[in-house]
């Protein structure tokens, strides 16, 4: 398996030859070339996570799989939707998936309700990854972390609309992951970070920080 970082909260997941893409958002990464894909994920829609992922859909045939407010707006707009709920696993060819609670707001660009907001966990070959999407720190948090024991968790740390550092190393505590990605940071002012605090305060939970750049591959 091979997880790149597009920027933002952007994500492509390989797995078996087959492309994932999560929250598509690709302005930090203009030159990717959607080839392969498989399915694409969507946390919310607000447009930094739904990026270009209903034109992805409608170029690829790859189905946006994203909570059924959202869903629904995407197929009119005439993507390929698989829509869900919060609660229980679906299988794809290559893994499966679950919806988990995000504590956040969504809307589309164009103002319409986008249903819950939600985050993922992904299962993958051997491996649980938990992708948080725009959330604060909240209690589920445990629960995921009794429930999937997550090898790898994706989280946002640049504060103002989501969890800081702060609460992204306390959410780490509470997710038991060991592996932690940053996301949802430096994109613009209102999420600046010092990455390297990020990386200081997850080594002192004895966790593994990997922060990859755009278009670096864990
Ligand atoms: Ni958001
Ligand atoms: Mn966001």
């Amino acid at each position: 398996m091979n997880i790149k970082y597009l920027g933002h909260s952007a994500f492509e997941i390989t797995t078996q030859g087959k492309k994932i893409l999560v929250d598509p958002f690709l302005v930090c990464s203009p030159d990717y070339k959607c080839e392969n894909i498989y399915d694409i994920f969507v946390s919310h829609a607000h447009g930094d996570h739904l990026g270009s992922a209903i034109e992805i859909s409608k170029a690829t045939g790859a189905p946006i799989t994203t909570v059924y407010e959202l869903a629904n707006y995407c197929s009119e707009k005439g993507a390929k939707t698989i829509d869900m709920g919060l609660g229980s696993w679906r299988e794809y060819s290559w893994g499966k998936v679950i919806l988990v609670p995000a504590f956040h707001s969504s809307s589309t660009p164009d103002g319409i309700y986008g249903g819950c907001p939600c985050g993922f966990i992904f299962s993958i070959e051997d491996k649980i990854i938990y992708y948080a999407g725009d959330t604060s720190i909240n209690s589920e948090m445990k629960i995921i972390g009794e429930l999937y024991e997550p090898d790898i968790a994706m989280l946002p740390i640049g504060g103002k609309y989501t969890m800081d550092i702060e609460h992204a190393v306390k959410a780490s505590v509470w997710l038991g992951a060991t592996i932690i990605v940053p996301m949802h940071y430096n994109t613009f002012d209102a999420i600046k970070v010092e990455i390297q605090d990020f990386e200081r305060q997850i080594r002192e939970i004895g966790k593994i920080p990997v922060v990859l750049k755009i278009g670096e591959s864990l």
